[in-house]
């Protein structure tokens, strides 16, 4: 057998049109929507991410504010400039970038965003309405691997899903969407034996994991939809997931590629948030 891909550009193409729409239709109405990222120190790799964000909000009718800072940047100043975003209000979304620089307190940071401006869904507020099933902003990554297994036409009631990764921003989250669609949800992470006992049971596998080669063909039944989250190199430098995919390919019956499967859901489930944000603001 050999997996259909399931292309994230084209659907992150779609969604995003949709995206433009709404703005627009904002617009028309006198309100523009508007997100905050503030990019703190320079790492290289944060940079690059950012500018991604900020050019597709050009690209789909969102005004975004870049604000960057030094390494040396204070805790103090983050939080001072953090809670002016808060109070101003032709700003629906803010997100800061993350790594902070070591002597930051992201989590002190984090929850310093006001929580319908939480675009990143990264607050304990925001975990806590995910895991309560309220309405509320929901971490980007797992929210677009959403979209992209909904695309495949896959019902996950009763379905066995099996998450690699525990992180707050991707696994804890990605086990809670796939629980509120009704499936069966075991999560897997660095002290599980045998990963394969595991995901050889799932009709969808979702690795977020950040290590390649982490599911190999032989680890996957017949058919499953498999979700590559991880971004990483391989030894000739070549971008890469979590997954082996020429091998996982001959198995599975839906797999994303790495580029173009997770990634640019991520951005646009961003500019989705956004526009959730600003469209509550406006009533
Ligand atoms: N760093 C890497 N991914 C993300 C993200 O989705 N949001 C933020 N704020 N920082 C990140």
């Amino acid at each position: 057998m050999t997996a259909r891909i399931i292309d994230g550009t084209a659907l992150s193409r779609h969604l995003r049109a949709g995206v433009g729409e709404r703005a627009a239709a904002l617009r028309a109405r006198g309100v523009i929507p508007g997100l905050a990222v503030v990019l703190v120190g320079d790492d290289p790799a944060s940079a690059v991410y950012v500018r991604n964000k900020v050019k597709a909000c050009e690209q789909h009718g969102i005004r975004s504010v870049l604000e960057t800072y030094p390494a040396t940047m204070t805790q103090a100043d983050l939080l001072a400039r953090v809670e002016a975003l808060n109070g101003d209000p032709a700003i629906h979304g803010i997100l800061v970038q993350m790594p902070l620089p070591r002597h930051l307190d992201a989590h002190a940071v984090i929850e310093a965003i006001a929580p319908a401006k939480d675009v990143d869904g990264f607050s304990v507020a925001s975990a806590g309405e995910l895991m309560t099933g309220l309405p509320g902003l929901r971490p980007a990554t797992p929210a677009g691997c959403m979209k992209l297994i909904e695309s495949t036409g896959t019902d996950l009631r009763g379905k066995h899903a099996v998450v690699i990764g525990r992180s707050n921003t991707v696994g804890k989250p990605m086990a809670l969407l796939l629980l509120q669609a009704n499936a069966t949800v075991t999560v897997c992470h660095s002290a599980t034996p045998d990963l394969g006992t595991f995901t050889r049971q799932a009709d969808v596998v979702v690795a977020a994991v950040g290590r390649r080669g982490v599911l190999r063909a032989d680890m996957v039944k017949p058919g499953a939809v498999v979700i590559d989250v991880g971004i990483n190199r391989d030894e000739g430098g070549k971008l890469c997931g979590d997954v082996d995919f020429a091998g996982v390919s001959q198995v599975a019956g839906y797999i994303t590629p790495v580029p173009g499967g997770v990634g640019p859901m991520t951005i646009t489930m961003l500019l989705v948030n956004t526009l959730d944000a600003a469209e509550r603001a406006a009533g």
